[in-house]
């Protein structure tokens, strides 16, 4: 397992923007949740990137906060929400240190526990832990290690594992998650910059006890 990614990369694929998440949309497996029922308020949107699911839960009319560790992640939500004439709300805040207020009855990860490395892995479920009210929900998307290195990918093993004291795994099925393709991934992918992949994924549902 390769090293947590640090701040200063993240910032820098917003800043240059290469980031292979940034699809302009929200991951269909997330929009899929929230048709079947699976999003209550109050929501956290944790690793918010370019906010497109706060955006999209906002409009909903969920009470739902995004929060990212990079500034420039959450520059560029608060700009796409603006542009897409949506209220929403964004922080930076470090999803390894949540804290326990205000109880969330929702989170929703889309692609941020894939990138932890197993110690970060671990204080990240933790810290979910003092976020989340007693029965609240987690939803795991992350991309699977089937997938061909989009980026960072977790094996079945590696959910099951960490959402072990005080979770119940509810549900972990297979899912996708749609990418852009960028100089740094093309390689590994086997297609060309700016083609769009649907990646092999794990979709997670997690109670917190
Ligand atoms: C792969 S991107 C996914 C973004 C978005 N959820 C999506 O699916 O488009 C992971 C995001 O998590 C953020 N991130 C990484 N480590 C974090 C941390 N410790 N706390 C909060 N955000 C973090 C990164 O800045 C990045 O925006």
């Amino acid at each position: 397992m390769d090293a947590t990614p640090s701040l200063s990369l993240f910032n820098e694929a917003y800043e240059s923007r290469t980031a292979p998440w940034v699809i302009g949309e929200p991951q269909p497996a997330i929009v899929e949740l929230e048709r079947a029922g699976w999003i209550r308020s109050k929501v956290l949107d944790v690793g918010c990137g370019a906010g497109e699911h706060t955006i999209m839960l906002t409009r909903l009319g969920y009470d739902v906060l995004g929060i990212d560790f990079a500034p420039h992640a959450v520059a560029q939500a608060r700009e796409n929400a603006a542009a897409k004439g949506v209220d929403a709300r964004f922080e930076v805040a470090d999803a390894l240190r949540l804290g326990t207020e205000p109880g969330y009855q929702t989170v929703v990860d889309s692609a941020l526990f894939h990138i932890f490395d197993d110690a970060d892995r671990a204080r990240y479920v933790r810290s979910l832990h003092t976020a989340c009210r007693p029965g609240g929900v987690v939803h795991v998307l992350a991309l699977s290690d089937a997938g061909r290195g989009l980026g960072p990918q977790v094996s079945e093993a590696d959910i099951r594992e960490a959402f072990t004291d005080g979770w119940e795994l509810e549900a972990l099925d297979t899912a996708i998650y749609r990418g852009v393709v960028q100089e740094a991934q093309a390689e590994a992918v086997g297609l060309p910059v700016g083609s769009r992949v649907d990646e092999p994924a794990w979709l997670a549902r997690v109670r917190r006890l």
